[in-house]
């Protein structure tokens, strides 16, 4: 977690994604989001924007994990409603199924095999020190299910069974990254060469904070911004957003490289340097501040909102792209499929 002074945005992008990997195979990009029912800023900024960009530099294949979700969500209605929204969020965001490949986890089960072999390499150790499976424990302590520890498991087979190269994520995801590295080594190491090692690739805000400005911006913690929400609610969510709090009277000076409105005002607009002026000498206040944000928030997802609430009306071909997504990837999870079960000494 980014502490509170700390700039959220200004963490250098890391991660150079390689345009070919090393054995001269193509450099294939893949990542995964949880059908959590909302899209919010942090997804955007820290991910989805990335998924966007690549899609025109490499092969890019972008899954909705809704095996992962059934670590913390037991209602088939729910889950099913989150994994079309999730898909409607993400094509209304840029996703195009021409250039890159949608699909939904669960269509492709291969993945759920493959994280089964995985296991067998995989030291129980590494997974109970997952930062996220010890926050996951203390989320939800009634409900500490097996597939909480296992779940960076799967994560590494969503990644490897297509062999990807590049995976656009945000910092909270960087030691899952890790530990799929990782995975992938003791895998190769057992049973030769068979993965690449997927590299991280991060925006220029790996770490959105949420309203709080404090925890980073997660369904989970409640403190997220609606990016297709209607206006009435971003505003409302936008205007409860904590800023500096030593800025008590509006005429103290803030600083507005600890103030997360201020921050977020990098990405909605050219003038950032003038907005941390005016908070830094009082010209203007946090409240004028967070009016302007939430207008330019509006006024920026406005056609990507127009464009889901389309999809929305059209479930059938949300369900149609989902699908081809799906059988386009069949070729190519059995291949690996066929190659592992091979060398494991399965066929
Ligand atoms: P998830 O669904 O929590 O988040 C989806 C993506 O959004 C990024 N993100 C953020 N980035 C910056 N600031 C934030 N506040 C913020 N909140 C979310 C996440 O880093 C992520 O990139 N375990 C994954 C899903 C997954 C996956 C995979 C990812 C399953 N298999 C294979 C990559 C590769 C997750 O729960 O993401």
């Amino acid at each position: 977690m980014t502490s509170p002074t700390s700039n959220p945005t200004s963490e250098p992008a890391a991660n150079a994604s390689p345009a070919t990997v090393a054995s001269g195979a193509p450099a294939r990009t893949f990542s995964g989001i949880q059908p959590s029912g909302i899209v919010h800023l942090g997804n955007d900024l820290g991910a989805i924007r990335n998924y966007v960009r690549l899609q025109d530099e490499y092969e890019a294949i972008y899954c909705i994990v809704d095996y992962h979700a059934l670590t913390s969500t037991h209602d088939g209605d729910v889950l099913r409603t989150r994994t079309r929204e999730m898909a409607a969020g993400l094509l209304a965001l840029g996703l195009d199924p021409d250039r890159c490949t949608l699909f939904v986890q669960s269509h492709r089960p291969e993945h759920t095999e493959l994280a089964w072999l995985l296991m067998t390499v995989t030291p129980v150790s590494w997974l109970e020190r997952t930062p996220t499976y010890k926050e996951k424990v203390a989320q939800q302590p009634d409900d500490v299910n097996h597939g909480l520890l296992t779940y960076p498991v799967l994560q590494a087979a969503d990644i490897v069974i297509y062999k990807a190269t590049n995976v656009p994520v945000g910092k909270d995801q960087a030691a899952h990254l890790e530990l799929s590295r990782e995975i992938t080594r003791a895998f190769n190491r057992r049973y030769g060469d068979t993965f690449p090692e997927a590299q991280a690739v991060f925006t220029e805000a790996p770490v959105v904070l949420g309203t709080d400005g404090v925890r980073k911006m997660s369904k989970s913690v409640g403190n997220t911004i609606d990016i297709l929400a209607e206006p009435d609610l971003i505003r409302r969510q936008v205007m409860s957003m904590v800023t500096d709090t030593l800025r008590i009277r509006r005429t103290d000076p803030g600083r507005p490289e600890v103030c997360n409105v201020c921050q977020l005002h990098r990405f909605f607009g050219d003038d950032y340097l003038e907005i941390q002026d005016g908070e830094r000498t009082a010209r203007t206040g946090c409240v004028d501040t967070k009016k302007l944000l939430a207008d330019r928030i509006i006024r920026h997802y406005a056609p990507a909102r127009e464009r889901y609430l389309e999809l929305m009306a059209h479930p059938a071909e949300i369900e149609g792209i989902l699908e081809t997504g799906a059988d386009r990837l069949r070729p190519m999870a059995q291949a690996t499929m066929d190659e592992v079960r091979a060398k494991m000494g399965l066929r």
